[in-house]
Parts: structure tokens; sequence; C-alpha cells
């Protein structure tokens, strides 16, 4: 059945179940044409309206017969229920960084280094360094399987249900100009474009929640969300670069890789170019420095790779970065505006920071109106005053750095700039501490506690939609909030009619509070603020400790086992949960009903699964890797992609390859399909079986 012969007039329940199998699969892939051509090529063929026609149709035929629904199936983009933790997951190939410069010396050096290491002529591809966020895409006979962040180059976090969301990126391979291969795994860049970031913003700020600094944040944030219907709702994109490992196809140049990305329905870096000599890399780095603000993305340089894959072979890498490629970066972007006030603003740890409010000035594609001067030492240096006309850089974030004053002759200048003796909140008397101002007192000051709500419910604590700056500000000027828990208590009744509130609003802040009761430990922790605790080191304690009680009662000893914390951090954190003040704080959180969700790994402790190894290699009958690998992350273990000693499991289906081999050389535990299922019942016994093993 061709397209043109699509019967979309008959009902669906007058179709056979053989004619719905039919339709439904020209259906799917005439939507994943459509899609492609919209998304990738921006040449659409049809209106929206015919789009949904067909896309309804598709929906149609799946409802009425729940087993035709594929993974790749443009239906599938959304839907996925939110989960409580991303799984861990190794990569493919390491996914390594790249030396970066901005010297003009060091891409000579770069140059010589490589004539001398493969001999002339050399080639380089060159193309934008796109300031996203890297992800790893996994397809399968054609299928995208699973998506990772970068992570730290040797494993990352799963994200395959936010991924799929992005419009551009192809659920299945396209096949129409080049055959697809049974294994890719694909290395791009997650972007979200500079308009969509600004309108992103724009909206978090009206509903009182924190803008992003950067649209690299905004979409590495978006990416790593819990729930795939909050990352479908922001405009993300994906740019395909690199090639990370495929079956049955052998390349020898990075142009083909290019090409082949193309041709499988990936988007693509515009302006890719072959590039011979030095000079043809300094004309291209000007004219994309001169073009880089009329694109609707943020690059922050080019990238030069050897474009023979022979050659870079020969090159070779170090543990970091390819020795055969080069990231060659732009200057921040500066400009040049006038201070009209220096204003201070208290944290939540008490430091006063001088602030320069500037007369708006876009820098790159983005407003900037404020600048931290960070502390008196600073502001002294720099010898800035209100009424001075300044140079300020703006390197990927909308928070900008003041660099210096730009001499204005014969003009009179403001008197110096003097830190207040007191808090501008609470009027008591600072104290110095290095270059630092900070008020001292802690329990009693507004604006700390203000700094202190705004932690607690910001992004990589308890990420309660709603409760921004202004807010905090708000509830804590109406004396609503008087400490942490007091935010549990609040009612919609209580905020309805503070400004900017409306009882929908109120309601809605109050159901946000009420809903993160139950919220992982990770950041639950991060968001006590305590000192030296930023999100790396609350995910580490709770995976170390697995509870939250184990974390507060630990002594020094206990914490120092956990990696990366050593004795300064350690008098730190046991000294806090000894001070009186937060004591009480935190009992009094804990006893509105949190519900604090320990990592998956430490979940299943105790269970024989925790942090166990599993590798799958062939195919099996029942079930796909997706759904086995949703399994094995039930039971608190993990999949990873390669065998190796520290493997606990090897899955063998139909036509295993070499790394049952090498499971067999190492003497890891080799599990048949059915071995594997049942070791899988008895560990997740709450599992219905049934339907299917996932639900
Ligand atoms: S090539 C082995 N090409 O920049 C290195 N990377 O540290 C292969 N990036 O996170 C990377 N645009 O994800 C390459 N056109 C581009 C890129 C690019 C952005 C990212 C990359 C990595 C970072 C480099």
């Amino acid at each position: 059945m061709a397209q043109e012969e699509l019967d979309l007039d008959t009902p669906t329940q007058a179709l056979t179940r053989a004619e719905a199998e039919a339709q439904a699969g020209v259906l799917r892939r005439t939507l994943q044409r459509h899609n492609y051509l919209y998304y990738v090529e921006a040449k659409p063929e049809i209106s929206d309206g015919e789009y949904d026609t067909l896309f309804r149709r598709l929906k149609a035929l799946e409802e009425a017969y729940p087993d035709l629904v594929t993974p790749d199936s443009p239906t599938q983009r959304v839907g996925a229920e939110p989960r409580d933790d991303l799984p861990t997951i190794s990569h493919t190939a390491p996914m390594l960084s790249l030396d970066s410069t901005k010297e003009e010396e060091d891409l000579v050096r770069f140059d010589e280094r490589v004539r001398k290491a493969v001999g002339d002529p050399v080639q380089y591809l060159v193309e934008p360094k796109l300031d996203g966020a890297s992800v790893e895409l996994v397809y399968e006979e054609g299928v995208l399987v699973r998506a990772v962040t970068r992570g730290n180059g040797q494993e990352g976090e799963g994200v395959t249900e936010n991924v799929r969301t992005i419009s551009s990126v192809p659920l299945r391979l396209r096949d129409e100009v080049r055959p697809v291969p049974p294994f890719l795994a694909i290395r791009g860049e997650v972007l979200m474009y500079l308009s969509a970031f600004r309108a992103l913003n724009e909206k978090l700020v009206e509903e009182g929640s924190d803008p992003f600094a950067n649209p690299r944040n905004a979409s590495a944030g978006a990416l790593r969300q819990l729930d795939p219907r909050i990352t479908a709702q922001r405009p993300l994109d994906l740019l395909a670069f690199d090639v990370l490992s495929v079956t049955e196809v052998e390349f020898s140049e990075d142009r083909e890789i290019v090409e082949a990305l193309g041709d499988w329905g990936f988007r693509v870096p515009e302006r890719v170019a072959l590039l011979d000599n030095v000079d043809g890399i300094l004309e291209y780095h000007q004219a994309f420095i001169r073009d880089r603000d009329d694109l609707d993305y943020e690059i922050d340089g080019i990238v030069i790779k050897l474009n023979d894959l022979a050659s870079r072979v020969t090159m070779g890498s170090t543990s970091r970065h390819p020795r055969w490629a080069l990231a060659f970066k732009f200057e921040p972007r500066k400009e040049v505006t006038r201070i009209h006030r220096i204003a201070v603003s208290v944290g939540r740890t008490g430091v006063v920071t001088p602030v320069a409010l500037l007369l708006p000035v876009e820098v790159g594609g983005v407003t900037v109106s404020r600048a931290s001067l960070h502390n008196r030492e600073e502001v002294d240096r720099k010898d800035v005053r209100e009424g001075d006309l300044v140079r300020i850089q703006r390197a990927g974030d909308v928070i900008p750095q003041v660099l210096g004053r730009v001499e204005e002759a014969g003009k009179e200048r403001g008197p110096a700039f003097q830190m207040p003796s007191k808090c501008p909140s609470c009027g008591t008397e600072v104290v110095e501490r290095g270059p630092f101002t900070v008020c001292p007192n802690q329990f009693g000051c507004p604006a700390q506690l203000k700094g202190r709500i705004m932690h607690f419910g910001s992004r990589g604590a308890l990420d309660i939609e709603g409760l921004g700056e202004e807010t905090a500000a708000l509830l804590v000027q109406e004396g609503l909030v008087k400490g942490l828990a007091d935010l549990f208590d609040l009612k919609a009744g209580d905020i309805m009619d503070l400004p900017g509130f409306a009882e929908k609003s109120a309601e809605n802040l109050v159901q946000g509070i009420h809903n993160r009761k139950r919220v992982e430990l990770r950041r639950f922790l991060h968001g006590l603020g305590i000192p030296e605790v930023g999100e790396a080191v609350a995910r580490d304690l709770a995976s170390h400790f697995g509870g939250f009680q184990a974390i507060r009662n630990a002594d020094r000893e206990a914490l120092e086992a956990v990696d990366g914390i050593g004795p300064k951090m350690s008098e730190v954190i046991h000294g806090f949960f000894h001070e009186d003040h937060n004591s009480k704080a935190i009992d009094e959180v804990l006893s509105k009903g949190m519900d604090l969700i320990a990592p998956s790994a430490a979940r299943g402790e105790g269970g024989s699964m925790a942090g166990k190894k599993f590798v799958f290699t062939g195919g099996m009958e029942s079930l796909s890797r997706p759904e086995a690998k949703k399994l094995v992350e039930a039971a608190g273990a993990k999949t990873v992609s390669s065998v190796s000693a520290s493997t606990n499991y090897v899955v063998a289906g139909e036509n295993a390859g070499s790394k049952l081999v090498r499971a067999q050389e190492l003497g890891v535990k080799v599990l048949s399909e059915e071995q594997f299922l049942e070791l899988m019942d008895e560990v997740n016994p709450e599992d219905e079986g049934g339907e299917g093993v996932v639900g």
C-alpha cells in the first residue's frame, strides 16, 4: 500500500486487523518522512493540518489495536511516565572532550604537529562548536534504543525518553538514501535556540521561578528532567556530528560521516568545510565571529578535525582528548555600558555582595542589566563607581562580568563605593571576612532566610515551580515563612492576595510545594544549604549512605569514608548537623511528612542486585533491550555495554557475539534469556508479569 492509496475514510473499526496493520505501517513511514522534511530539512510538503489528520488516524489505529504500537512510532515521542532517578549507563565508546585554545599560535602548532605525524597534504574538517549538551544516541536495527548524556565521558545518565521528545531526532533512521547499519552510536549536541531560550526565561520569571543563566544550562536541564512531559515543552534541537561506533559500515573520511548522518535523517551542523591550511581556518574562524550574533544558537568556537580517519589512528588520543582535533574558541563578547547604581545584596550565607546595575545593553543576543562585583576588594581593585562607563563581557552566561572602567576625559566622577557598615536587610553590624563582608545575623536576617528559601526551592534542590526570588521575598516580608518548614503549612488563602498572585497561582504554588514532600534524598540534602555541599557532594552522600538519618548521624570518620570528602568538609558537614538551630529546623521540616527517595542502587541494598552490572548480547525472544534494561534498573542494578572483570552477568540471547566469548574468558556468569527472566522475577516480585514484563 502506498501513501496515495491510503484510505482514511473507512472508520477504523471497519478495518480488518490486517488492513489496520498495513495502514499503520504506511502512516508511520509517511509521518516519519514529513517530520523529517519539516524539522530537519525545513521544507515541509504538507500543511500542519494534513499532518495532524494523518497523525490522528495513526493514533486511532493504535488505540484500536494497541499491539500495533512500535517504539519508533511518531505517536511515541511523549508519554513515558516520570521517573525517580536517571539510570547511569556506560557509553558505547568513551566520549572524549576537545583540547581547546583561543590563541592563533596554538592553532599553528597543532597544524605543525599534525603535518609532522601524518605528512602533507593534510585536510581538516572544520565546523562550528555548538555550545549545548553532548549526548550519545544508540540505534539498533535503525531504531533509537537509548540516549545517554556525556557525564564523565565513560558513563552518563540515561535520558532516552527525554531525547525522544526532540522533534528533529529520528526515532527510526531513514533508509531512503543509504542502508541502515545493524548498530549505530552517534554523538551530537542538544541545543536550545536563543529565541526559545529567551521566551522560556521570560516565562520562568513570570511564574516566579529562576531563569537559566544560559542556553547550555537550559538545554542540559531540560535533557535531565525526570518527567519527559516537561522536556517535551522545552524547544530543543539536536545536531549530530560524530559516529562513536557502527557495524557493517566502513568510513575512511570524516566528511563521509557527516554525509551519512545527514542521510540517516539527523540535522548536522551548518557550514561544514574542508580546509587544508591555517590561513583558511583563520578566515573561517573570522567569518563565524562576524556572523555569530546572527545565529539563533550559541556557538563558542570552531572545531578543527583531521578529515582522514586512518591518520587519526596514527595520531591517537590522550586519556582526555584526541590529538587529531582542536577547538579554536572565540573570545567572550564584550560591550560598553554605564553603571547607574551599585546595589548590595545579601545571600543565604550572609555574604554581602555589591552588584552593578547597568543601563541595559545587548551582548550577543541577550540583554544584560546587572553584573556582580563580587566583593569589596574587587570593587576597589577595579575602581568602578556609580555613573562610570564600564566594559563588560559575557562568556556564555546572561550574567556578565565587569572587566573594568572606560576612561572618560574631563568627566567628573562620583564618590568611591563604600560597603555599608550595617546589613541592608536586618541592620546588624557587618563583619569582614577576608575580602568578603558578612552579615553575622545567621538566623534572624530576612535576606538570609529569603536566600535559604530560594535555594531550597531551586532547580538542583526541591525544584519547586514558582518559588523564585520575588515570591521568597514576599513570603518572608509578610511573615508567612519564618523557617523552611513553614513552606509546607502555606495555604492558598494566605497567598492569593499578595501582589502578583491570584487564586489559581496561589493554589499552584501550595500544590507545587506539597508535591515536593516526596523528593530524591540528594535534592533534599542539597536544598538544606549545607556549606561545601553542592549537587555533586549531595549525590555522593546520598548514594553512599542511602538514607537521611544515616548522613545526619554520621561521625566525621564515617563522612570521610565518602569518596571526595576530606577532613575540612567532614568538619563543616558534621558541624552543620550538630548546630542547634539547624538541627531544630531540620526536625521541623521532617515533621511535615517528607518522603525522601533514596537512590536506586541504595534502595536495592540488602537485595542482591544493588549496583550489579549486566551486559546484553544477542537478541531476545520475549522482550526488547529497553524492556530488559528497565527490569535490571528496577532491581537496582544497571546495564553496561562492554564486558569487563567487574561485569556481574552477561545475558546471552540468540546469535550472541564477541561479548559472550569475552565473558567466558573472564569467567563472568552467563545467563540465558530464561534464566535472566527467572532472576528478575525473584528480585522484582512486585512485577505483575501477565501483561508483558514491563508496565
Ligand atoms: S567533535 C572527540 N564537534 O564540545 C571529540 N564536538 O569538549 C569529538 N562539541 O562536549 C567531538 N560542537 O560535545 C565536536 N562540532 C563539534 C562540536 C563538539 C560541540 C562539544 C562536544 C564536547 C565539547 C568539547
